[in-house]
């Protein structure tokens, strides 16, 4: 099966062609165009602005895709959009793109969850993967713990109660007089500073699964305010060390539960734009080494937002739930859990 997909969801119009056999995939292609310029200088994404970009380069990116695999759109045996989370005016422009596609083509569609889809994307990247698997998704807008059991049956742990990790390393960015987004900014300057001359808070921490990043936030905001001799790189190590330890924390307190309940994690990965940070991939594959189980970490270009693995998540979808009717609406905001 060939499955055309694409994602529109935040700030990333994206079209990927994956082949999909027997629970196999091939990526026959991959483009990602990234509005991130143009949300750079309002500290965040607009999403009036965000929509319009979706649909200057929607085409574009389904005619590379296209281009790049080598095919045409009589090749495509099934398309597939994200329907949801998301900003609405965003997800509108690729899901009105994928059913017309469908429609002029006279193939079936599907409308994909965007996390069910990060949490299926390691299954394009490693063979032979075995569940149930722990796994922390952690985005600009999601951070959440969830055990995949297997591909449509999730079990969510924990959550934020507040900001997401991705968002609290774009708002310490904006702290420091730095740029968004400030994850890759802040995760490259914490590598050259000392985490030891401070210690931030860890906010909840009696709490085995949810987190919170407010606190932490603010946290940094008093540090840097009262301490300005501070070396921002300083700053960046105690937060990002602060940051790993509240996620791996509660990756091990998971791991705990899945033991005892006699159905220990076969792996531990990791999703979402916050999986590219250097020191949380590290702790996850130390975690992964002294339990004996895989560290399933995405390669840094899938755990920001693509639509390859829009593509995997179509396949599972349609083989386990059918094709979407035309009609189906957005769903900007659309819990994990109502998938079961
Ligand atoms: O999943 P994503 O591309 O978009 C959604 O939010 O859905 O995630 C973007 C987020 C941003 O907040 C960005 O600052 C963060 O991921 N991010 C990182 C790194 N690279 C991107 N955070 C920490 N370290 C990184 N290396
Ligand atoms: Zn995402």
């Amino acid at each position: 099966m060939i499955i055309l997909s694409l994602e529109s969801s935040c700030d990333e119009t994206a079209c990927a062609i994956v082949k999909a056999d027997n629970d196999n995939f091939v990526l026959l292609s991959s483009i990602v165009s990234s509005q991130i310029v143009k949300h750079e200088k309002y500290g965040g994404v607009v999403p009036e602005l965000a929509g319009r970009h979706h649909l200057e380069l929607c085409t574009n990116v389904v005619r590379l895709a296209l281009d790049e695999a080598k095919l045409t759109l009589e090749d495509i045996d099934l398309f597939a959009s994200t329907r949801g989370p998301g900003l609405s005016a965003a997800l509108l422009i690729g899901m009105t793109a994928g059913k017309s596609y469908a429609m002029a083509m006279n193939k079936p569609f599907v409308g994909i969850h965007h996390h069910e889809a990060h949490l299926l994307s390691v299954l394009l990247e490693h063979e032979k993967v075995e569940f149930p698997i722990a796994t922390a998704l952690v985005s600009g807008g999601h951070t959440m713990f969830v055990v995949v059991e297997a591909p449509g049956k999730y079990r969510v742990m924990g959550a934020t109660i507040d900001d997401a990790a991705g968002e609290a390393y774009d708002k310490v960015s904006r702290m420091l007089g730095l740029a968004y987004p400030g994850g890759p900014i802040i995760d490259a300057l914490a590598n050259k500073g000392d985490a030891s001359k401070h210690k931030l808070t860890r906010p909840m921490k009696d709490n085995l699964y949810d987190v919170s990043f407010s606190g932490l936030k603010t946290a940094t905001k008093y540090y840097i305010r009262d301490n300005p001799q501070a070396l921002p790189e300083d700053v960046a190590a105690s937060f990002q060390e602060a940051v790993v330890d509240i996620l791996t924390t509660r990756i091990k307190n998971i791991l705990k539960l899945m033991e005892k309940e006699g159905n220990p994690a076969r792996a531990i990965s990791l999703g979402g734009g916050v999986a590219a940070n250097s020191a949380l991939r590290e702790a996850v594959e130390e975690l992964g080494a002294q339990k004996n189980i895989r560290a399933l970490i995405p390669e840094r270009i899938m755990c920001t937002d693509n639509a390859a693995m829009i593509g995997v998540c179509a396949y599972y979808h349609h083989k386990l739930r059918g094709e979407d009717n035309l009609n189906a609406d957005i769903k900007s905001s659309w819990p994990l859990s109502s998938l079961q």
